[in-house]
């Protein structure tokens, strides 16, 4: 509380000036007052009102002993004195303010709360990282691209014929109207444009992955969504041969599904690879009748040489193999998920499931 002299009633002394002055004490001291708390309040109440020892109760009793022409302003001011107090001390206990919390009454010794779920990784964050791991040990960097591709590098430059079925509006969402003299414009169907991009902004060799999202007009249902996760991967320089992406297909085959994992690699087609081919692993299922099937993980093949002729490489000079894999059919593999769409809802059922494993 603030220190200030209290004008003290000594008879022979008392003269309006001092009691102008200790008015002005109070008055500063009443507009500082601290009332936190309600017992703050009432020492405040009685220290300035209080019927017995209050201040301004006390200076009341100092009037007559005032000259007689200073009696009538003392009482004014004195009342004047006593409202504002009052209404200080009123509104403060309308609204009082919040009490803080001081250090001194928070337990720090309390045990912290056990049943707090603090997030975890989503499935697919979880299967990607594993993914580009793998490929970041054995050599790989990353590229990205957009998500929003222009016709030319979602299809054109990757040696897709104009007549191509993936084009159409089935496969495709374009997000443009259609018209003669305009390139189209979609979400990339693909991470494949990817590989266009890097090998346009860069000279060979190139080692890379392109992980992301792609895009297709799909109708939704447990195992297929109109948005999912894809992995790209480009290798291109001299002398690269198929046996080459057959021998990293297979270390990552292992290194992601376990030593033991059977495969099979078997031949396909892509407008963007020739030769191409897909690889399958053996998935065990006790109820299968035949003890388990194949599952095609990745596509993948010899980079085309109308695909490095567009982007300005030389195909005599230089030879490269690609691969694109699925990201989200390996994580409900691997984390026994039977319903694709569970990875989109984000019921957080679902993800607490996923807390603590290591990505
Ligand atoms: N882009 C293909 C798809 O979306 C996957 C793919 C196949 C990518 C073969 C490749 C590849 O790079 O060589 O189905």
């Amino acid at each position: 509380m603030q220190v200030w002299r209290v004008f003290f009633c000594s008879k022979m002394n008392t003269s309006l000036e001092k009691l102008k002055t200790t008015a002005a004490n109070i008055t500063e001291e009443i507009c500082s007052a601290k009332l936190t708390t309600a017992s703050d309040r009432e020492a405040f109440r009685i220290r300035f009102l209080g019927q017995k020892r209050g201040l301004i109760t006390h200076l009341f009793k100092e009037i007559p002993h005032l000259p007689k022409e200073d009696r009538r302003f003392a009482g004014q001011l004195l009342n004047a004195l006593r409202k504002e107090a009052q209404t200080t001390l009123d509104s403060a206990n309308q609204n009082p303010p919040v009490d803080p919390i001081s250090l001194s009454e928070i337990d720090l010794t309390l045990p912290g709360r056990r049943n707090q779920w603090p997030g975890s990784r989503h499935p697919i964050t979880l299967a990607l990282s594993k993914i580009t791991d793998i490929f970041h040990r054995m050599g790989f960097t990353i590229a990205e691209g957009p998500e929003m591709e222009d016709d030319w590098h979602n299809f054109t430059a990757l040696n897709f014929p104009k007549d191509h079925p993936a084009r159409d509006m089935q496969d495709t969402l374009f997000i443009d109207e259609q018209s003669p003299d305009q390139p189209r414009i979609m979400m990339r169907t693909h991470t494949s444009p990817v590989q266009i991009r890097t090998m346009m902004a860069g000279e060979p060799p190139f080692r890379l992955i392109a992980p992301g999202r792609v895009y297709r007009n799909e109708t939704i249902t447990y195992k297929s969504y109109c948005l999912f996760h894809q992995v790209e991967g480009l290798v291109v320089d001299e002398g690269i041969t198929m046996a080459d992406l057959k021998d990293t297909l297979y270390r990552f085959a292992r290194a992601f599904f376990g030593e033991d994992v059977k495969l099979r690699y078997r031949s396909s087609f892509f407008p963007f690879t020739e030769p191409s081919a897909e690889l399958d692993i053996w998935w065990d299922l006790s109820d299968h009748p035949d003890g388990g099937r194949w599952m095609e993980i990745l596509g993948s093949g010899m980079v085309h040489p109308n695909v490095l002729k567009a982007v300005g490489i030389d195909p005599e000079r230089y030879t490269g193999y690609a691969f694109g894999m699925g990201v989200e059919r390996p994580a409900m593999l691997h984390y026994d998920i039977k319903d694709i769409r569970l990875f989109y809802e984000n019921d957080v059922r679902f993800l607490a499931q996923f807390q603590g494993i290591p990505g």
